[in-house]
């Protein structure tokens, strides 16, 4: 199979079975809500932080194929790492957005979410592939001011 055929796999897969998605509106969680103005679809996301570790992860919202599915392999990727390596996690999935190699090592952390890697060639869609990870972003820097 070729590559990207698998990663139309993995983004079709997380489209039709959403993993984490529906809020839990409880107040241990931090709820950030963001909006595609170009489309909009929205996508909120919720974040559980515990000792300085995600605990949880749920989202939920309207958007694409590209934004809903990306929301979902962000809550699988990112659910139990710290925060500061999350926070890595997040800016190494703008940069490959963005169309910047990565080391391997970088690559293995993302994961399933190196599936929108071709994204970086449709400039229209990179809000749609990052809407879901910004929000997570803004919920980490959120989550530090508390502490
Ligand atoms: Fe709206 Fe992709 S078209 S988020």
């Amino acid at each position: 199979m070729k590559l990207e055929d698998l990663y139309r796999q993995v983004i079709m897969d997380h489209y039709k079975n959403p993993r984490n998605k529906g809020l839990v509106k409880n107040e241990d969680y931090k709820e950030v809500h963001l909006h595609n103005p170009s489309c909009g679809d929205d996508i909120t996301i919720e974040v559980k932080i515990e000792d300085g570790h995600i605990k949880d992860i749920k989202h939920d919202g309207v958007g694409c194929s590209i934004c809903c599915s990306s929301a979902s392999v962000m809550s699988e990727t990112l659910e139990g790492k710290s925060v500061d390596e999350a926070k890595e996690i997040v800016n190494d999935f703008f940069e490959m957005i963005q169309g910047d190699t990565l080391s391997e090592e970088k690559e293995d952390k993302l994961g399933e979410a190196l599936a929108y890697k071709g994204v970086s060639q449709f400039p229209a869609r990179i809000k749609c592939a990052t809407l879901a990870w910004k929000a997570c972003e803004k919920a980490l820097e959120d989550g530090d001011k508390d502490e």
